[in-house]
């Protein structure tokens, strides 16, 4: 049997109602926060996520998927969504039009990564990009429609922490002085670290090796290198979500997995996923405009892996609650192309019900079980005599309540029994 491609999930009926489920949460919040949706293609030229995401990150060195297309172009399936939705807000001009872009975006991305539980190749996110404002009411907004979207699927039980990499000339200062605190401990730094140290330091921070964290514990903090525009950006972001009520912790080692960043970063994290505890992530990126050769634009944004989402949703929500279970299963034992059958079934999915008719041509009796194992809130019961006489028979299945009326008045008697 051919099976589907590691680290890669089907989504089945079973699941579908969760997905469904956290998808009209995305449109109703974002909605209600003014944001619109943008949709980019899934796959983009490489240069794309090169130039932007950062050539020394995880992502662009090890994670993405690109391959030559037929007319050798180097292609690569979007590995996250903040450059592409760039690249289609500049190609479409859409910053001219508007000096202020709410945007959101939800879909498939794709990254070469081990997999484990909530760590897939293909994932799904939803992110939303606030662009063309510099000041901290932008970053707070995004913080806060975050949470909201958060308490919106119903989780209460997570973590906002954040930080400030400052903006370019603090980050540039903080990056010489962690440069030299690590020269001289990079026997003690782990392989991957020291891998790390000579390409992107500030991702040793990052590392999730405990010798590691216990060493950069001790490194210089990037607050103390915050000149005066930064310390103001990041004050103005955590005034307003105190006065906002948003529960936030400052971690000054949180940098981020991508090059784009500077001043507020921050992460939404959930004890309930184990190893991958990062529901979702986000921050500001003020120059990634100018990497495209466009004007400079301050914009600020995040996504949440929306796996994720769904494994703490499994935990909270009883899965039955989100499936609509059928108003009606015919057992009919007329023939499958009898006119009063087929007239009835039209009738009452005009009437936007949920129908389940049989296909098989099971008996009278199966089909009575199968209205049952469906959890259908009526079975109509269709035979010769009801068809002679014009009339249907309903039977309410959890409580056996049974009647026999006329075609014409099924529509109120549903309502009326519901
Ligand atoms: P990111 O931190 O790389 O940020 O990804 C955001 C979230 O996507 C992660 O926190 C995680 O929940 C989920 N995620 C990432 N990789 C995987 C995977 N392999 N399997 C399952 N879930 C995954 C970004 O992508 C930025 N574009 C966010 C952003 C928007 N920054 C500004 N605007």
């Amino acid at each position: 049997m051919i099976q589907s491609v590691r680290g890669t999930k089907d989504i089945l009926p079973d699941d579908i109602h969760l997905w469904n489920f956290v998808e009209g949460v995305f449109k109703k919040i974002s909605s209600s926060y003014g944001y619109s949706e943008l949709r980019t293609p899934i796959f983009e030229k490489t240069e794309v996520f090169v130039r932007s995401i950062g050539e020394e990150t995880d992502i662009v060195n090890k994670e993405m998927y690109s391959f030559l297309d037929r007319s050798n172009e180097s292609i690569t399936l979007r590995p996250e969504g903040t450059a592409p939705l760039v690249r289609a807000v500049i190609q479409n001009s859409l910053i001219q039009q508007s000096n202020l872009l709410r945007l959101w975006y939800y879909g498939p991305f794709f990254r070469y990564e081990r997999p484990q539980k909530g760590r897939q190749r293909q994932f799904h996110q939803y992110g939303a990009e606030c662009i063309g404002s510099e000041y901290p009411e932008s970053d707070a907004e995004i913080i806060s429609l975050a949470c909201d979207i958060l308490k919106g699927i119903g989780i209460k039980n997570f973590k906002v922490l954040i930080n400030s990499l400052g903006n370019n000339e603090s980050r540039d200062k903080y990056r010489e002085e962690l440069i030299a605190y690590l020269s001289n401990h990079l026997s003690e730094l782990s392989e991957d670290s020291r891998r790390r140290f000579e390409k992107n330091p500030l991702r040793v921070l990052d590392s999730k090796d405990e010798k590691d964290i216990e060493l950069t514990n001790s490194a210089p903090s990037i607050l103390d290198f915050l000149d005066k525009e930064s310390i103001e950006h990041f004050e103005g972001v955590k005034n307003i979500l105190t006065k906002l009520d948003i529960d936030f912790t400052v971690h000054p080692k949180l940098v981020r997995g991508l090059d784009y960043y500077n001043h507020t970063v921050f992460e939404f994290q959930s004890s309930e996923l184990g190893a991958q505890d990062s529901i979702g992530g986000g921050g500001r990126y003020n120059q990634l405009f100018t990497e495209f050769g466009a004007k400079q634009t301050p914009a600020v944004g995040f996504a949440f892996g929306v796996e994720r989402l769904i494994i703490i949703l499994e935990k909270i929500i009883e899965k039955d609650k989100l499936v609509q279970k059928p108003d009606i299963f015919i057992v009919s034992g007329l023939n499958p192309d009898d006119d009063y059958y087929l007239s009835l079934v039209k009738k009452l999915r005009n009437l936007n019900l949920k129908v389940i008719t049989d296909l098989n041509r099971r008996s009278f009796k199966a089909q009575m079980k199968e209205s049952n194992r469906v959890g259908a809130k009526f079975a109509l019961l269709l035979g010769e005599d009801e068809k002679n006489s014009n009339n249907i028979t309903l039977k309410r299945l959890e409580d056996g309540f049974q009647q026999t009326i006329s075609f014409g008045s099924i529509e109120n008697f549903i309502f009326d029994n519901k």
